[in-house]
């Protein structure tokens, strides 16, 4: 299983990457601005350029500003541009529920790729994954997979933890059943320790996590206790072999 990191702080990622731990990231606007993005949609094109250039060749995921399929198209088309591992974002639906498939579908065929976002359902999972699909062979171009993204904490807030684990369990059994390899599931919303533990058992190719909760994930209930005591009779017992 792959880990992303579900930020746009540099500092993190980096350590991150330094640690073995990232395979790629995730962001979008309301994160940009928690890690004190400023400058509005240049101010993000500026932070995804350098996200782009410090985890390359790993994706970097980004989300659209817009639910308006031309203005969304404009906007996906110009971030595809900032490199070969930009994986634009884009909800499954605009806000109405109108579908955004067909968007979907054209920036996939132009061999941009995408991560379909916001998904509660395994229904709304094997539609975006039937999308990318035929487009791919459409633009005859599977040089990199494409990705739907299951949003456990959201799906759990209002139905629980296990309806989420059951959505991605079903959506990889699916995909796994039907030869789907060019389709990866991002695991996003993830809230604490806990979910990572749970839902990291689902099947997911890829958990999406916010630095502080790979932070928390390091805390074991006895391990700083453990390391005390090692250290403690190790010099004790340096003293003795003297
Ligand atoms: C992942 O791609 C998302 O950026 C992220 O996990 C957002 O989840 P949330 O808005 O439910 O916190």
């Amino acid at each position: 299983m792959k880990i992303f990191i579900d930020s746009a702080d540099l500092s993190e990622i980096k350590k991150y990457m330094s640690w073995g731990l990232c395979d790629g990231v995730t962001t979008n606007p309301t994160i940009c601005l928690q890690c004190g993005v400023t400058g509005g949609k240049k101010g993000i094109h500026a932070r995804a350029e350098d996200i782009v250039k410090l985890i390359s060749p790993h994706p970097l995921s980004l989300e659209v500003t817009t639910d308006d399929p031309e203005e969304l198209l404009k906007e996906a088309r110009a971030y595809a541009k900032l490199g070969e591992n930009i994986a634009v974002k884009v909800t499954i639906t605009d806000r109405e529920g109108n579908s955004l498939l067909p968007v979907i579908h054209t920036l996939v065929s132009e061999g941009i790729r995408v991560n379909v976002t916001a998904i509660t359902t395994f229904n709304q999972a094997i539609l975006a994954a039937k999308t990318l699909e035929s487009a791919c062979r459409k633009a005859s171009s599977i040089k990199f997979p494409h990705y739907v993204s299951i949003f456990a904490g959201r799906i759990s807030e209002e139905q629980g933890v296990e309806r989420a684990f059951k959505v991605i369990q079903d959506v990889r059994a699916w995909l796994d059943l039907y030869g789907y390899s060019n389709i990866e599931i991002i695991v996003g919303s993830v809230r604490s320790p806990e979910n990572i533990e749970y839902w990291g058992r689902a099947g997911a190719h890829i958990l999406t996590i916010p630095p502080s909760v790979i932070a928390k994930s390091l805390q074991g209930a006895r391990t700083k206790e453990t390391v005390a005591q090692f250290i403690e009779d190790s010099q004790k017992s340096l003293k003795k072999l003297r």
